[in-house]
């Protein structure tokens, strides 16, 4: 038996692989289609870990995910793939279709295809847990209580309705055909190995880099933040506890303005790293246009994760931010890497076998 991780060479997915086989002995199934967003570096100490196989493939190939199931008999699938980045999903939105709608609806289909062939202890046993986010709720108004379960979807960029177009996939196959499914809502996460396109990583990056730190509009736009470890747990906890066919939220209580955010990154630096010329890091910070559509306030309520599983998360906003600032000076090697695209190169030559597990 093996559990199936698609996506996993990307952040959450490789922060949950390394935190699942810290604590597992269990095989993990690696499915990443290495998009930009996907980083073997990540994943680099499990390189000769015989639990941890990675399969270069893609989440639409029907066939190819249809016999991993089979060949690894696994007994569940945790779905972090996905195209990720609001941005990106602004100025071209076909991918985010493509990946996070057409992709899951394909490994729905190779997975109701393998459970409807088991045994019924097997069938009972299995999970398809979906890992979503917040943002298919939409947009909170500054006073609104924060979402629970029960909000309605609202989403508004491209990437939050494709996100929300495969959660009711998901949710249609629990419904019409019993698949045991789980989904997550988490808000926002940050932590190591977060990608610099983001918030909190490109903040640092561009901050020690000597650039401008582009915060868009008033920065007053709210976000509630989690420590990717913290995500981590509650996927565990889901997995392991959760109901099928219900759906949890994940958050950490920890709202929090974007402006805010980029001055206690900023002071962080000041610390941890200061300026040569001893000007603080704060006269970095650049008021850029708006991003279109841009949702003002998240806020997660959950209430139901804790209540129900038990599930609470670790990290303080204080403890995990500087855990992550910490990270980033820690690794420049990583953070070089990723933005000359060398990790790129470094995939090619140290995995060139790695198509080969599939
Ligand atoms: P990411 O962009 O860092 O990683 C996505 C990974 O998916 C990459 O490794 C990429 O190569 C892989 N991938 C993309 N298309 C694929 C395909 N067709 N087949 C196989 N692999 C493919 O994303 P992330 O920030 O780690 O987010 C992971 C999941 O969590 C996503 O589903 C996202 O919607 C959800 N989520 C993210 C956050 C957050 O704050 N980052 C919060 C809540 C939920
Ligand atoms: O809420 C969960 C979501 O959080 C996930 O589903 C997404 O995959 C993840 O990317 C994240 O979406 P956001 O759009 O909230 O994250 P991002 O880091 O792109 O932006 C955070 C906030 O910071 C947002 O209000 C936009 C703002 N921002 C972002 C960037 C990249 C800036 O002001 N300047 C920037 O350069």
């Amino acid at each position: 038996m093996a559990i199936l991780v698609t996506g996993g060479a990307g952040f959450i997915g490789s922060n949950f692989v390394l935190d699942w086989l810290a604590q597992s002995e269990e095989t993990l199934v690696n499915l990443d289609k290495l998009t930009y967003a996907g980083n073997l570096r990540n994943l680099e100490s499990l390189q000769n870990d015989p639990r941890h196989v990675f399969v270069h493939g893609d989440i639409g190939d029907t066939a190819q995910v249809g016999q991993l199931l089979a060949r690894h008999q696994i007994r569940a699938v945790l779905h972090f793939a996905a195209e990720s980045h609001v941005d990106r999903s602004i100025s071209g939105p076909r991918a985010f279709i493509q990946t996070n709608v057409v992709g899951t609806f394909s490994l729905l289909e190779a997975v109701r295809a393998y459970w409807q062939a088991l045994a019924p202890a097997q069938q009972a046993a299995f999970r398809f847990l979906h890992v979503s986010t917040d943002e298919v709720y939409g947009s909170l108004e500054p006073e609104a209580p924060a979402f629970t379960e029960a909000h309605r979807y609202a989403p508004n960029s491209p990437y939050s309705a494709s996100k929300a177009a495969s959660d009711h996939l998901v949710r249609a196959y629990h419904h019409t055909y019993g698949l045991p499914v789980l989904t997550t809502h988490c808000s926002n996460n940050y932590g190591p190995l977060h990608f610099p396109e983001k918030l909190i990583p490109l903040m640092i990056v561009n901050a020690l880099a000597g650039k401008a730190l582009p915060v868009y509009g008033d920065g007053q736009q709210v976000r509630d933040w989690l420590f990717v470890n913290d995500h981590c747990s509650a996927l565990r906890t889901v997995l392991a506890a959760g109901q099928p066919g219900q759906t949890y939220n994940v958050g950490g209580w920890n709202e929090k303005p974007n402006l805010e955010i980029v001055q206690r990154v900023c002071a962080l630096l000041d610390e941890l790293q200061p300026r040569a010329d001893g000007l603080p890091y704060a006269s970095q910070i650049s008021f850029v246009a708006d991003r279109p559509g841009h949702d003002r306030r998240y806020a997660i309520d959950a209430r139901k994760l804790s209540a129900d599983l038990g599930w609470k998360p670790a990290e303080t906003f204080e403890s995990g931010i500087r855990k992550t600032v910490q990270w980033y000076l820690d690794h420049p090697q990583w953070v070089q890497e990723v933005q000359s695209g060398a990790y790129r190169d470094w995939v090619q030559s140290h995995y060139a076998q790695a198509g080969s597990a599939a």
